[in-house]
């Protein structure tokens, strides 16, 4: 049987966040819009998003906190759609926010108001939503011709908004990536991130009486450095600054962490060498750090002596691991668990301004299937908004 066949302005495949937001500002500016999402639900990221409160932006957005082959490339779109642009419509629709920490704004309630938000958006602009479509053939006769298990629906332009790999207990697939190879669109290498990393069950400082102790410490890898939370797992490691991390992180690297950020190590443990003598080791570790780590530290770098009796050499050879740990990762948890995919459609295929394809007309991708990954914080959602409003202002 013959299918019919439905022309639109655009079509946008992928109803997550910049699916939508391009889809409700082209639909917006009077182009027809078909939306065509695999599963049966808008934006299932951005529900489970900050712990179902959605971190939907930063104050503090600046283009050296994104990562990509091209770190210019997410400059002209970060201002042109700006944190203040998306602030103002969450504000406009009377959702209430905060922010938690570090500029990060987050729903004082539940992320579904985003959803909802975006979805009325959308509505305004008479985007036509189809929800649990099979793609089955993207050709380009002259304009863009994509069958899907619904039927068959053309348009001049189209627009590659199916994320990236992370998770794919959710869905995720590589179904932009491969679509951009298909029509000679670059790819670079991809790789999980904000992932925490695992150890060796044998790795030196790991031990599992310490999981699910949590400090602040400075985690740094070549010229990268956070300071923020860091977790032990019953895994490896995890927490936000290692999150931050992991995506500057290669395969064999090692990365460092200061345990004692602000703190002269070798200073305090010479001091309370004089000022506790008949303190142990432990205790005195336990001034400045989780009860459970200093009990580790100790057990693996002091004799169980007094801290008089402990010699200076052994007590410097502690403050340098207090302050340079380093910890060779021998993989990260995957994408399983990583919160976004670094890498993906090559910035060099794509123009900053539209998000379109340099050699392929009316192709535009947008969003994480991009090689743009934020920061942990929001920056990804505004990545998502901004590619997707640029590319719904073209389209
Ligand atoms: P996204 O993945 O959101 O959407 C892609 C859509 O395409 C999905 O609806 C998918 O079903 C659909 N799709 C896939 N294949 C398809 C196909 N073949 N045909 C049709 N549709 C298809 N970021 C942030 O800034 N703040 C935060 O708080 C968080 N928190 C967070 C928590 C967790 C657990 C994760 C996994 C991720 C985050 N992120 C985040 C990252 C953020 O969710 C992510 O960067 C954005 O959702 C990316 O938006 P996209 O629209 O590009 O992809």
């Amino acid at each position: 049987m013959r299918q019919s066949t439905t022309d639109f302005d655009v079509i946008i495949i992928g109803a997550g966040a910049a699916g939508l937001m391009c889809a409700l500002t082209a639909g917006q500016r009077g182009r027809r819009v078909l939306l065509l999402e695999r599963t049966d639900k808008a934006g299932a990221k951005i529900l489970i998003s900050g712990g179902g409160r959605c971190n939907f932006t930063n104050l503090g957005i600046a283009p050296d906190r994104f990562v990509s082959g091209n770190p210019h490339f997410c400059v002209s779109a970060l201002r042109r759609y700006t944190q203040w642009d998306f602030i103002d419509l969450v504000a406009r629709h009377r959702i209430a926010y905060h922010e938690k920490t570090l500029g990060q704004l987050f729903c004082d309630g539940s992320a579904r108001a985003i959803v909802a938000m975006l979805l009325e958006e959308c509505e305004r602009g008479e985007v036509t939503l189809r929800f649990g479509q099979s793609i089955s053939s993207v050709s380009k006769p002259d304009g863009f011709r994509v069958e899907t298990s619904s039927g068959v629906f053309t348009a001049p332009a189209l627009v590659l908004a199916t994320g990236g790999l992370s998770i794919p207990k959710m869905g995720a697939t590589g179904f932009s990536h491969d679509l951009a190879r298909r029509f000679g669109l670059r790819v670079t290498e991809t790789r999980p991130g904000l992932v925490p990393f695992k150890a060796k069950a044998d790795a030196p400082g790991f031990d599992a009486s310490l999981a699910g102790v949590s400090l602040e410490a400075i985690v740094s890898c070549g010229d990268r450095a956070f300071r923020e939370a860091i977790l032990f797992t019953h895994r490896g490691l995890s927490g936000p600054a290692i999150l931050q991390i992991s995506s500057y992180w290669r395969q064999g690297a090692s990365i460092a962490i200061d345990l004692l950020p602000g703190l002269d190590a070798a200073g305090f443990l010479k001091e309370r060498k004089r000022t506790r003598p008949r303190a142990s080791g432990r205790a005195v570790l336990a001034e400045v750090l989780p009860a459970r780590l200093a009990q580790a530290l100790a057990d693996a770098h002091l004799p169980p002596a007094e801290m008089a009796n402990i010699p200076d050499r052994v007590l410097m050879a502690l403050a340098e691991h207090l302050k340079g740990w380093r910890f060779t990762p021998p993989e990260t948890e995957g994408f399983a668990k990583a919160e976004v995919t670094v890498g993906g459609i090559d910035t060099r295929d794509l123009s900053s301004k539209t998000m379109e394809s340099r050699e392929v007309k009316g192709l535009y991708a947008i969003g994480e299937a991009v090689d743009v990954t934020g920061w942990l914080g929001g920056y990804n959602f505004q990545w998502a908004w901004s590619s997707g409003w640029c590319a719904g202002q073209a389209v």
